[in-house]
């Protein structure tokens, strides 16, 4: 694993596109198929070697995280939480984990963010030295997201935040890397028209500086957002066929523990026993037998 070791996950926000669902239960709690969504942002940061993860949330829905998540002992990780008081926007994130980020790089990745499979992202993480690395992928819909364009030789010379008329087909997708200038960048930001501090001003910050790097993702992978009640529906879909398919999960933060090497086996085996009969635990019953076989490599 690489040297990038600290993580965020931002799971504020008003999710006003997904009322009524979220008038009591923030969206990021809300189940994806068979799990709740948070489950898939830490499962792409655990896999990815991240085993220091700051939790970002409004106040009132900090202990419901801390339920179902804890310390993160569970999966061999340190959990931290703390409050976004306003959804003042996602490069907020920096100023709250201020302390948390210290003088170190940091991940950062969007709470309602799924991706399938994170194996794609391992050369990134574990590459990543300095300046801050973006992720590019190819949608039908770009003017809903940050949008990249480039030029002849494929490198990055735009960036807009929700352009009426994209550059590029390309969206930026809520995963970023990002050096220990982080913070200091992130002050020299004004607020956006609309009251936020804008991931994308922070991206076109390190952009102008020569410091962005930005990495296309292969067509065959799968970046789902689950932000309004037909892509959270979408996306549950998504899971659920894919999972039955193949007999494998997208999200599973145990085995991604066990994958990263955060738990033995004997951990493993403990927090399988501790689960109700479901089938969440019969996955991982076989998942833990299929050891034996050589078909996982931890
Ligand atoms: P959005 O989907 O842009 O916003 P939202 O979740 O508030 O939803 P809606 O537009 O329906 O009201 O946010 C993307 C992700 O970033 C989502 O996981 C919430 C998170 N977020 C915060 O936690 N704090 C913020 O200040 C912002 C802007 C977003």
């Amino acid at each position: 694993m690489g040297k990038l070791k600290k993580g965020i996950i931002l799971a504020g926000g008003s999710g006003s596109r997904l009322y009524p669902l979220t008038t009591f239960l923030t969206k990021q709690l809300q189940p994806v198929y068979d799990k709740p969504m948070i489950y898939y942002p830490l499962s792409t940061l655990i896999e990815n070697g991240i085993s220091d993860i700051c939790l970002i949330s409004k106040a009132d829905q900090l202990p419901l995280f801390d339920s179902i998540l804890g310390d993160g002992g569970k999966f061999g990780v340190q959990i931290e939480y703390r409050d976004q008081p306003r959804p003042e926007g996602i490069a907020q994130a920096f100023l709250i984990a201020e302390s948390f980020i210290g003088d170190e790089s940091v991940a950062l990745i969007l709470g309602d963010n799924i991706f399938h499979s994170s194996a794609v992202f391992g050369g990134a993480f574990r590459d990543f030295a300095e300046g801050a690395c973006i992720f590019a992928y190819h949608v039908h819909d770009p003017q809903r997201y940050g949008v990249v364009a480039f030029d002849h030789h494929g490198k990055a010379v735009s960036l807009e935040e929700k352009p009426a008329k994209p550059r590029s087909s390309y969206a930026v997708p809520g995963l970023y890397l990002y050096d220990r200038e982080v913070v200091r960048r992130t002050r020299e930001l004004r607020p956006s028209p609309r009251g936020e501090l804008e991931i994308t001003d922070l991206n076109l910050a390190y952009l102008q500086r020569g410091a962005l790097k930005v990495s296309r993702l292969p067509r065959g992978f799968a970046w789902l957002d689950a932000g309004t009640s037909s892509s959270l529906h979408e996306a549950s879909s998504f899971v659920q066929t894919l999972e039955k398919r193949q007999g494998i999960k997208i999200g599973c933060p145990e085995e991604a523990a066990y994958r990263a090497g955060f738990i033995d086996r004997k951990r493993l085996c403990e927090l399988i026993l501790a689960m109700p009969t479901c089938e969440y635990k019969d996955y991982l019953v076989k998942f833990e037998a299929e050891i034996d076989m050589g078909t996982v490599i931890p």
